[in-house]
């Protein structure tokens, strides 16, 4: 009995001190194992004659309740310690710096492509769009381009099929029918897009931009054209006056044709526009031909009007002094960082496409 009594006093005063797990499942086992001084108690039972027996057995049972809960409350003290803990070190810091954000640049090419189509919708043009792959009707056949004219040979056509009937386009001139083929006359649309042949140096690629131009309506005529222009050209390099000149040339698609050039001059290592006497060509025009409207059922003694078609990559070049057409299309990061636009910081001339 007296036995009982210090292990309860010895191990009740045990429990109160600050314990670790290991501690605590030592105690455990020490009272409860199988050896345990608790149960090796139990094991004392039989020896005892009744009366006595059950006063111990009640005596020894208190004890062992009380220890085992003692236990227990200790166990759950623990357990409650290592979740806060936890927690505690899981907390979110809400002062720390934000991780650096990748914001993307937008291309030059797209930038001027929205540039050109907000100037030009400013005056009345709409935006209209074709695929990249077409047939040779399109981009040859109905744009009045014989058979045996140069621009179908193969040195400069991507050709997708032994037939020579599926291409990929040379030019944006085959919208230009589309647009004609869907509607009716007046027409007065513009169509950027992606074009393609084969030749590649510093100031070509075999993937290169333009955006064709088709005004067609009663009484068009190449002042119309060459009033277009100037504006354009004004516009586009925000300058007020413009050096521009028409030379005669030949489309099959257009006649009379011609190229134009604009001036310029370098001025301390930097090109100027619209001055000086080098003149650069940026884009071919011309009066729409008689067959190419006959070619999509439009009556050319009801209707006329005037084509043109710019190259996007070499104004985008000029406008903002990048001199090799190359790393247009060489998806380099540092590049596109340095001549790319914010999304966020559109430049002040910009007008946007909703204006
Ligand atoms: N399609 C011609 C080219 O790619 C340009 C052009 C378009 C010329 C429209 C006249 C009229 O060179």
């Amino acid at each position: 009995m007296s036995d009982l009594k210090n292990i309860h006093e010895e191990y009740r005063t045990k429990l109160k001190e600050k314990l670790s797990l290991d501690q605590i499942n030592q105690i455990k086992s020490d009272l409860f194992g199988k050896n345990g001084l608790i149960s090796s108690q139990f094991k004392t039972l039989g020896s005892l004659d009744e009366n006595k027996r059950k006063q111990f057995a009640s005596e020894l049972n208190k004890i062992k309740d009380e220890l085992q809960n003692t236990i227990s409350e200790k166990f759950k003290e623990l357990e409650l310690k290592k979740i806060n803990e936890k927690l505690e070190n899981e907390k979110v810091d809400i002062t720390l710096p934000e991780r650096p954000i990748e914001r993307g640049k937008i291309h030059p090419v797209s930038q001027t492509i929205d540039e050109i189509s907000s100037i030009f919708s400013e005056i009345g043009f709409s935006v209209e769009e074709g695929p990249d792959v077409e047939n040779q009707y399109n981009n040859f056949t109905a744009l009045n381009t014989p058979d045996y004219h140069p621009a179908r040979d193969m040195h400069d056509t991507f050709y997708l099929d032994e037939q020579k009937e599926i291409l990929l386009r040379t030019h944006t001139s085959p919208v230009q029918i589309r647009t004609m083929l869907k509607d009716k006359p007046p027409f007065k649309i513009i169509a950027p897009g992606r074009t393609y042949r084969s030749d590649s140096d510093q100031t070509h690629a075999p993937m290169f931009h333009q955006v064709e131009g088709l005004h067609i309506d009663k009484d068009i005529n190449m002042g119309h054209l060459k009033g277009c222009l100037n504006y354009f050209i004004k516009e586009f390099f925000e300058i007020d006056k413009i050096k521009m000149r028409f030379r005669p040339s030949h489309f099959p698609f257009t006649e009379p044709s011609a190229e134009v050039d604009i001036g310029y001059e370098i001025k301390d290592g930097k090109i100027v526009i619209g001055e000086g006497d080098q003149w650069l060509e940026i884009l071919g025009c011309g009066m729409v031909h008689p067959n190419v409207l006959r070619n999509v059922k439009v009556d050319p003694d009801k209707f006329q009007g005037y084509a043109f078609g710019i190259g996007i990559d070499r104004l985008a070049m000029l406008k903002y002094g990048i001199n090799d057409l190359r790393a247009f299309f060489e998806c380099d990061y540092r590049w596109l960082n340095h001549f790319g636009f914010d999304p966020l910081d559109v430049p002040t001339n910009y007008r946007g496409l909703s204006r």
